[in-house]
């Protein structure tokens, strides 16, 4: 993350070329790795049968997962929200929000794992949504990332309107995937 500047060139300049391409190169490996990960804990979930007493500890580690991921999205959105309404400067929610991305994705992956223990009825339409749901979160997570680092090389300076219209319109994929999760995954349980 470049330290701010006031002489710095805009980000995006043609100097950034060759760190914009490694940049790229990053992002699509990682879109590339959950993708994998998505397809491999699908196809172990139709694979695996648990006892009941692992379907009752993996139960629990989804809702402790779920805590730590969705909780650390919505702390992030928060201080977003926060700087809509003037009460923080970007320099401060970039600053804070950056270690929030560990707990995300922490999040993230421990609700995939203990959900593939969970024995989830792949061939039910709202579980296939969930699912589908789960990949757009992590894809969506992966391009959040990236506006994260952009937004962070503005500093102090206010960041241009389509840069800012594409993070409002990441957090509220984000928001209608984590929610569209959690009703499915609590609509399945009492049905
Ligand atoms: C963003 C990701 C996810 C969220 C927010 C989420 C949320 C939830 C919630 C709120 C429940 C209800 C728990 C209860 O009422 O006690 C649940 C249950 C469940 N989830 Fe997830 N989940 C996610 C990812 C996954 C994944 C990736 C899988 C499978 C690979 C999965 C499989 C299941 C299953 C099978 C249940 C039913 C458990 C049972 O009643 O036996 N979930 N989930």
């Amino acid at each position: 993350m470049p330290p701010y500047h006031p002489t710095a060139p805009a980000p995006g300049g043609a100097a950034d070329a060759p760190d914009d391409a490694r940049r790229r190169g990053r992002v699509a490996a990682a879109a590339a790795a959950v993708c994998l990960l998505w397809a491999a804990s699908a196809w172990t979930a139709g694979h695996l049968h648990t006892d009941p007493a692992l379907h009752t500890v993996a139960l629990f580690g989804h809702l402790a997962a779920l805590v730590a991921g969705f909780g650390a999205v919505l702390a992030i959105d928060y201080y977003g929200l926060l700087w809509l309404l003037g009460r923080r400067s970007l320099r401060e929610v970039v600053h804070f929000t950056s270690p929030l991305h560990v707990p995300v994705w922490g999040g993230l992956l421990g609700l995939t794992l203990t959900g593939v223990l969970l024995e989830p009825h792949l061939d039910a339409g709202l579980t296939q949504l969930k699912l589908v749901l789960v990949l757009v979160i992590a894809l969506n997570g992966v391009y959040a990332g990236t506006l994260h680092r952009r937004l962070a090389a503005y500093g102090e300076r206010r960041p241009p309107a389509p840069l800012l219209a594409r993070g409002a319109a990441s957090a509220l994929v984000s928001q209608a995937g984590w929610w569209g999760a959690v009703l499915i995954g609590f609509y399945n349980t009492q049905h």
